[in-house]
C-alpha cells in the first residue's frame, strides 16, 4: 500500500529552494545564532561555524535530500524502499522512524514559541512596548508566559496556520505559502538591517559580532557550532528528506544544498545585524536565551520613534521564519499518514496537527502550571528539566545527532559509490563527488560522534 501514493512534485526549482530555505531559516537563525555568536567569540565563532557547517551539516543535507529523491516517499517509506533496493538491512528504516518522530516532537514545542511570536507581533502593533523599562519588559514576558490560557491560545493559532497551509498539499499549500512568505522575509530582513545600520549601536554590534576573539573559543565552541549548524540547516528531522522526495530527477542536489546552506547562514548573520545595533543603541546588555528577543529587544523598540513599525516588522519576520520551518516539520508526518494509514491529505493534516497540538500542551504548560514538573528528574541530564526542556534536549542532542550519523553511514557506507553518484546525477569520478563522499564517510560521522561525547561528558 505504501508505494501507491504518488506525491506531487515541485513546480519549479525556485519553489523547492524557497521551501527548503524556508525550512532552514527559523527560530534557530533569528533568535539563537545571534546570541551564541556573541558569546562564543564573534567572528571567530562565525568562521568556525562556516567551516563545521560546510564539512558536516552540508554533506549530510545533500545525503538527506538525495535519499528522499531516491525513495520518492515520506522518510519512513523512502528509507524502506531505498534500503531494500540497495539490498541492505531493514534496520535502516530507523532513519525514517527517528526523523519522523523527531519532526513531530520538535513541531510540538516549536509551535509554542511560534505562538509567542504571534502574541508579540500583536503587542508590537498595539504599542505595548512604548516607554517600557527593563522591569516592565520582564514583567510583560513573565505575565504572558505564566498565563497558561494565553500560551495555549497562541500555540493553537500557530498550529492552525500550519495545518491551514499543509492541508492544501504541495502546490496549493506549501509552494504558495513559501513563494509569498520567503521574499517577504528577505525584504523585511534587509530593510531592517539597513535601518539598524543607521543607529548609534551599529559599530558596537559589528565589533560584538565580527571581532575575532579567540580567547572566547574553547572546544565547546566547536561543538556548539556543529550542533547549531545541524539544527539551522534542518538536517536529520525528515524535513529535507520529504522535500527531496518531491524533487525531479534532473535537479542538481549538491548545488541546491550549497545554496540552502549559504542562504541560511546569511540570514543568521543579518539577523544579528538587525538585533544587536538596536540593543546596543540603548546601552542594553546583549542578554541571552529567550530574553534577547522577547525581553531586551522590546525595551529598545519601545524607546524608538519607529518602534511600532519596526517591532511589527521584526515579529512578523519571526512568525514567517517559524511558520516556513514548522510546515516542513509537519509535512513528513502528514505524508507518512497519507501513505501508510491510507487517509486523505485533509484528514491527515488535521489529525497530525491536532496530535502535535496536544503533545505541545506539555510544553505550553512548562512555563506556567507545570513549571516545577520535571518528568524525568530521576535521570541525571534531565534533573531540572521541564517537559519543554526535556523534549528539546532529547530531540536536538539525541535524536538529531543519531539520525544524522545514521544518514552519513548509510549514504557513505551502505550505498556503493556508483549508486550514490547515480542518485546525485554525477560522474562518480567527479572531484566534488569524491570530496562529498570523503566528508560523508569520515568527517561527518566523526564530527557527530564528537557532539555525543561532549554531551555525555557535559
Ligand atoms: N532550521 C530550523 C530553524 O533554524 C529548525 C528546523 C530543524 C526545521 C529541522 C526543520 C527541520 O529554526
Amino acid at each position: 500500500m505504501a508505494a501507491q501514493v504518488r506525491h506531487e512534485h515541485w513546480s519549479s526549482r525556485f519553489a523547492f529552494l524557497m521551501a527548503a530555505i524556508g525550512s532552514a531559516v527559523g527560530l534557530g537563525n533569528i533568535w539563537r545564532f545571534p546570541f551564541i555568536t556573541g558569546e562564543n567569540g564573534g567572528g571567530a565563532f562565525i568562521l568556525i561555524y562556516l567551516v563545521t557547517t560546510a564539512l558536516i551539516a552540508l554533506p549530510i543535507l545533500i545525503a538527506e535530500v538525495m535519499l528522499g529523491r531516491m525513495g520518492q516517499q515520506s522518510p519512513i517509506n523512502a528509507m524502506r524502499a531505498v534500503a531494500q533496493k540497495a539490498g541492505r538491512s531493514k534496520f535502516w528504516v530507523i532513519i525514517g522512524i527517528g526523523s519522523t518522530l523527531g519532526a513531530f516532537v520538535v513541531l510540538s514545542y516549536y509551535s509554542v514559541i511560534g505562538g509567542w511570536a504571534i502574541r508579540y507581533f500583536l503587542y508590537a502593533i498595539s504599542g505595548t512596548f512604548s516607554g517600557m523599562d527593563n522591569a516592565a519588559s520582564k514583567d510583560l514576558f513573565d505575565a504572558f508566559t505564566a498565563d497558561a490560557g494565553q500560551v495555549v491560545l497562541w500555540h493553537t493559532v500557530f498550529i492552525g496556520i500550519n495545518v491551514g497551509i499543509v492541508i492544501w498539499g504541495l502546490h496549493a499549500g506549501i509552494e504558495k505559502a513559501v513563494t509569498i512568505l520567503m521574499p517577504l522575509l528577505f525584504i523585511l530582513l534587509v530593510g531592517m538591517a539597513v535601518y539598524s545600520s543607521t543607529t548609534p549601536g551599529f559599530d558596537k554590534a559589528v565589533t560584538f559580532l565580527f571581532d575575532f576573539d579567540f580567547s572566547r573559543v574553547t572546544s565547546i565552541t566547536f561543538l556548539t557550532a556543529i550542533g547549531q549548524g545541524f539544527f539551522s540547516v534542518s538536517v536529520a528531522l525528515g524535513a529535507m528528506m520529504t522535500y527531496g522526495a518531491y524533487l525531479d530527477k534532473n535537479e542538481n542536489i549538491a548545488r541546491a544544498g550549497i545554496i540552502i546552506a549559504i542562504a541560511d547562514t546569511l540570514v543568521a548573520i543579518l539577523a544579528g545585524m538587525v538585533i544587536f545595533p538596536l540593543v546596543f543603541s540603548y546601552g542594553l546588555a546583549a542578554g541571552s536565551g529567550p530574553g534577547l528577543i522577547f525581553v531586551t529587544l522590546p525595551i529598545t523598540l519601545g524607546k524608538l520613534g519607529t518602534g511600532i513599525e519596526l517591532g511589527a516588522a521584526f515579529f512578523l519576520l519571526l512568525i514567517v521564519a517559524a511558520v516556513t520551518s514548522a510546515i516542513s516539520l509537519l509535512e513528513p508526518v502528514v505524508s507518512w499518514a497519507e501513505e501508510s494509514l491510507g487517509v486523505k491529505r485533509k484528514v491527515s493534516a488535521a489529525a497530525m496537527g491536532a496530535a502535535a497540538w496536544f503533545v505541545g500542551l506539555g510544553s505550553a504548560f512548562s512555563f506556567n502550571i507545570w513549571s516545577d514538573f520535571h518528568p524525568l528528574s530521576g535521570i541525571h541530564i534531565f534533573a531540572d528539566k521541564t517537559i519543554f526542556d526535556a523534549l528539546d534536549l532529547t530531540s536536538t542532542s539525541l535524536v538529531m545527532p543519531t539520525v544524522g550519523l545514521l544518514i552519513a553511514l548509510f549514504a557513505g557506507w551502505a550505498l556503493s559509490a556508483e549508486t550514490a553518484a547515480e542518485a546525485l546525477n554525477v560522474d562518480p569520478n567527479a572531484a566534488w563527488f569524491r570530496w562529498w563522499r570523503f566528508l560523508i564517510r569520515y568527517v561527518a560521522p566523526l564530527g557527530v560522534v564528537s557532539i555525543f561525547v561532549a554531551n555525555g561528558l557535559a
